[in-house]
């Protein structure tokens, strides 16, 4: 089923871009990329609520593929409307077309407490304007975690990067869980214990 659903980027030019016909076999929109999808309960959930969208996973984990793969051949949703990337998600993103995807996700990404780790955090200045090139104007980065300190970190890299404006209104338009949201597992366990998810919508301007 890896096989059949991960793109095979190897073989084609390294700095050549990926049209998304390539990815899935016919011209496709809307597409939606989840980073780092875990275990993929988030993705699937996904699928389900929205069947007209096209979605591209990412989790170099093989446990987490490995669980998502099962999930997904259990759900007898269809395989036309997944495609698959077992490594750095970055990888995957720098070789996808200008403007190809509505959304972007990434949820829970590792904190990298120590201040001396902080470059390796996903959300970063380079990473953005990677995410801002593939997705269309208007399109939407969620970002969600409950580590106070990494929530601070990507409101303010994502406020001060140029092509994205944050939706917030109010507070509670990132304290208080939207309506269609589907929290993932570590989203669950870490309410279990007490702790405040944050929910953070940026728009691609
Ligand atoms: C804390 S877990 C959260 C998983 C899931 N998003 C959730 O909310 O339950 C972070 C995940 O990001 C993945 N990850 C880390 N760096 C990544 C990268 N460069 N590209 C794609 N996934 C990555 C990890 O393997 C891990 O599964």
């Amino acid at each position: 089923m890896l096989v059949r659903l991960q793109p095979d980027i190897a073989t084609t030019k390294a700095q050549k871009r990926l049209p998304l016909e390539d990815l899935f076999g016919a011209a496709v929109s809307p597409v939606w990329f989840e980073i780092g999808f875990g275990s993929g309960e988030h993705l699937i959930g996904l699928m389900r609520q929205h069947p007209e969208v096209y979605m591209i996973g990412a989790e170099p984990f093989i446990n987490g593929m490995a669980n998502f793969l099962q999930a997904l051949a259990e759900s007898k949703l269809p395989e036309t409307h997944i495609r698959v990337w077992m490594e750095d998600a970055i990888l995957l993103a720098e070789r996808l077309p200008d403007q190809s995807l509505e959304r972007i996700y990434v949820l829970n990404p590792d904190p990298w407490p120590k201040k001396r780790h902080h470059k390796r955090r996903i959300i970063n200045q380079e990473n953005l304007t990677t995410f801002a090139r593939i997705l269309k104007p208007g399109g939407l980065l969620v970002m969600s975690t409950d580590v106070a300190d990494l929530a601070d970190w990507m409101v303010t890299e994502a406020s001060r990067h140029p092509d994205f404006n944050w939706t917030a209104q109010r507070a509670d338009d990132w304290r208080i869980m939207p309506a269609d949201w589907i929290p993932t597992r570590y989203e669950s366990k870490g309410k279990a214990k007490g702790r405040q998810q944050i929910y953070l919508m940026f728009n691609r301007n």
